[in-house]
């Protein structure tokens, strides 16, 4: 993250390199890095897959989904050229120890052939169940032992529950360091993520008033357009809770609740995250109720278009009780925080596809101006949009003008789009780049992934044991279930519409909306 040279020379291993995972994140990221120049000379990516192909034939579907997903948009013959000329396919049948030895081999030649020790990046881009083996292959095959330079990526989910993550974290740690060892969230790869360390610590204006004297609550919103797809058959044992709340919500949440870190090494970084979590009070079962809400999609229309309920959904079980939405209300047990209530609600088929965070502010503690001139009075509202577009908008009041007194809320708004002009890169560029430097900042570390899974394990044993009774509690194409509506209005609020950024290539300044239910 902090890091601006290139890496040395490395070979990345990608278990499931014909998958998906690899087809739309990893190969457009890596092809976007070699564009960019940051990829070392002395590169290889070997794609591992159990079906047998030719690296001609492997490159060439790689080729099609770097087409479709390379935010720079189509390859040329002759930039393709170069960067496939680095890719191979190795057939691989990863219950076969011998498939590791022979992977050892490879890389053993690989480093006399460059005469170098080369960093060696084992990405795991398989399903849950075959983290705990591949990494124990990998251990016996030895190709753990350099500790510096041998470095394993695991994706989520990362584990299912806190006993499940605990353990998948035992055997990393009995074959790796934890210094070896990346766990993903791809939220924190994202540049609007990243910047609120930015606009937090690298600003006076801000952290003095960042805490509960000056902050009555915190909203933030993950919101998506898109239902479960043809991910059902992970999805339909996850829910909103585990697949975006364990990890994506509340990593936002601690960047924005954490202390200012002394540096940015990466363990100060964490080390502060974690802080966060800890501070989190735990939510007791009988609790569970005013705490948190959950909700189901039924039909409705997404953008004009009518789509089907999540019973519905191919691979989904007719009855299932699944959560495809989830909201929360958290509180943070410090100094800082004590008091403030976060609010985080995420959901498939909502409106928009809209991530934000609303930093709310209590009202001025005593109202000098007349009664007439504060009608429309409200209190300074910051919202940090973090995609689709990325902004952040401060509002504020400001005198109405006429010869009267009145006041009336204005937006002070900036757009990265505008002020930047220049196409960020996306999440997996950053954290891959950051894996081939060894910087494990915008990583998950063990101790993190285990205070998340346990803030959330007294809901979702209650949410196991009470079944839902009124699913499917809200048409697609809306924000949510009543319940939700209700969590806030029984402490006197109401969610905030999210904001919505409108922004197009050609034009030089970008609109707000709102988006409607
Ligand atoms: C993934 C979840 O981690 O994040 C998906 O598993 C979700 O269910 C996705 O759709 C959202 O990511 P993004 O980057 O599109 O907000």
């Amino acid at each position: 993250m902090g890091i601006d040279h290139r890496p040395e020379p490395t070979v990345f291993v990608i278990f499931g390199g014909a998958g998906d995972l690899s087809w739309r994140k990893l190969i457009p990221a890596l092809y976007n890095l070699y564009l960019d120049h940051w990829l070392p000379e002395k590169f290889l990516i070997i794609g591992t897959g159990h079906r047998h192909t030719t690296d001609k034939e492997f490159r060439r579907h790689l080729r099609e989904g770097v087409d479709k997903f390379s935010r720079r948009g189509q390859t040329t013959d002759e930039e393709w050229q170069g960067f496939a000329s680095h890719l191979n396919f190795m057939a691989a049948d990863l219950d076969k120890p011998e498939v590791f030895s022979e992977l050892a081999k490879k890389l053993a030649d690989q480093d006399k052939a460059w005469d170098a020790k080369a960093n060696r990046i084992f990405y795991l881009g398989l399903p849950p169940r075959m983290i705990d083996p591949v990494a124990r292959q990998l251990g016996k095959a030895r190709l753990n032992q350099d500790r510096k330079r041998s470095r394993i990526v695991v994706e989520k989910p990362f584990g299912h529950d806190l006993a499940s993550a605990r353990a998948l974290n035992r055997t990393l740690g009995e074959i790796f360091l934890e210094s070896q060892i990346f766990r993903i969230d791809h939220y924190l790869g994202k540049e609007t993520v990243q910047n609120i360390l930015a606009f937090r610590f690298a600003n006076t204006l801000f952290e003095p008033i960042w805490n509960r004297h000056y902050i009555d609550h915190v909203q933030i919103t993950v919101a998506e357009t898109d239902g479960v797809g043809n991910r059902a058959h992970y999805y339909d044992h996850a829910g909103a809770l585990r697949d975006m709340v364990q990890n994506h919500l509340l990593t936002i949440m601690c960047l924005i609740a954490m202390e200012p870190p002394n540096s940015f090494n990466d363990n100060e970084m964490r080390n502060k995250k974690v802080d966060v979590l800890r501070a989190i009070r735990p939510i007791l079962p009988e609790a569970v109720h005013n705490h948190a809400v959950r909700g189901q999609y039924g039909a409705g229309s997404i953008e004009g278009q009518k789509v089907q309920g999540y019973r519905a959904e191919t691979e989904v079980a007719p009855d299932s009780s699944i959560d495809t939405f989830a909201a929360l209300k958290l509180l943070v047990d410090n100094w800082r925080w004590e008091g403030v209530p976060f609010y985080l609600r995420t959901g498939k088929r909502l409106p928009a596809k809209i991530s934000e965070v609303s930093i709310q502010f209590r009202e001025v503690p005593h109202q000098s101006f007349p009664a007439g001139a504060v009608m429309d009075w409200r209190p300074n509202r910051l919202i940090i949009a973090i995609q689709p577009e990325e902004g952040i908008f401060l509002r504020f009041e400001a005198k109405y003008p006429g010869l009267t007194m009145r006041l009336a809320p204005v937006m002070m708004q900036f757009f990265y789009r505008e002020a930047f002009k220049i196409a960020a890169p996306e999440a997996y560029e950053t954290l891959l780049l950051d894996v081939m430097l060894g910087d494990a900042t915008l990583f998950m570390r063990a101790d993190q992934t285990e205070v998340a899974w346990s803030i959330l394990t007294p809901i979702l044993e209650v949410w196991e044991t009470i079944k839902p009774t009124d699913f499917p509690n809200y048409a697609a194409g809306t924000w949510g279930p009543e319940t939700a509506e209700t969590l806030l209005a029984q402490e006197g609020r109401n969610w905030v519409t999210p904001t919505i950024l409108q922004c197009q290539e050609d034009q030089p300044v970008c609109r707000v909306t709102t988006v409607q239910p």
